[in-house]
């Protein structure tokens, strides 16, 4: 029994989320993914599922990478073709939620929210910021759609390669950029012994209002 109230004694002091938990989920988010970078154990730290639904509801989820996390109101943005089917999903309804989790450090963070397309100029920021093999990939590829054969994508590949060897420069395809989720929901989760795990969830109605936070039980 003493063994018991030791070990749910330690587990009180060994809390990872802070207690109370900050007003601004944001800035933890930031912490949980540097600190996810830093640890060296994840080839992709800032690789989340992107769940989304179509008009009918019909849900689908797929993982996209997080290239930042917006401080202010709270947001992160991720890159993708608009034409393949979580951009289709998105246009219809651009209601969507993302999960991110680092089991080394027993961890997961949740965010749910809107998306809105990034300003075109932000788009050609980070597409001219990939290597040129990415920009061939991302325009060769209809995301999402049948092709025939890896062979006849690679040739397409290889045909733009050439264009570009020739001087043709190699600019964002209007269906490909980023997409902006701004956040109304997030929650932070850190894995204890015993199930005993702390979840924090923040909500607000709107991105302009300030965050309500609670404890959840695990
Ligand atoms: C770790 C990882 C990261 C990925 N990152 C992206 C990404 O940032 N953008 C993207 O469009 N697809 C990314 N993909 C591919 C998607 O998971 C998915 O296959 C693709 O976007 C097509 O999804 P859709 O048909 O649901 O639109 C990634 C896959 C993995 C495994």
């Amino acid at each position: 029994m003493s063994i018991i109230i030791d070990q749910l004694t330690r587990l009180l002091s060994a809390a990872d989320l802070p207690d109370p938990p900050p007003a601004d989920p944001v800035p933890l988010l930031q912490r949980w993914l540097d600190e996810a970078a830093a640890s060296k154990r994840y080839d992709d730290p800032n690789a989340m599922a992107l769940a989304t639904a179509d008009a009918s509801g019909t849900p689908s989820v797929r993982m996209v990478l997080c290239k930042s996390v917006e401080p202010a109101p709270g947001a992160l943005v991720f890159f993708t073709n608009y034409h393949s089917r979580k951009g289709r999903e998105l246009e219809a309804n651009p209601r969507c939620a993302a999960v991110f989790h680092w089991p080394h450090a027993r961890r997961q963070a949740r965010v749910e929210g809107v998306v809105s397309r990034l300003a075109d100029a932000e788009s050609d920021a980070y597409f001219d910021s990939r290597p040129l093999l990415s920009r061939i990939g991302a325009i060769v590829s209809r995301q999402s759609e049948p092709v025939a054969s890896r062979a006849e994508l690679v040739s397409a590949a290889v045909r733009l390669a050439g264009s570009a060897a020739l001087g043709q420069p190699i600019r964002r395809p209007p269906h490909w950029g980023g997409y902006r989720l701004t956040a109304t929901g997030a929650e932070l989760w850190s894995g204890h012994d015993g199930r005993l795990h702390q979840r924090v969830q923040w909500t607000r109605a709107a991105p302009t209002d300030p965050w309500a936070a609670r404890l959840l039980s695990p």
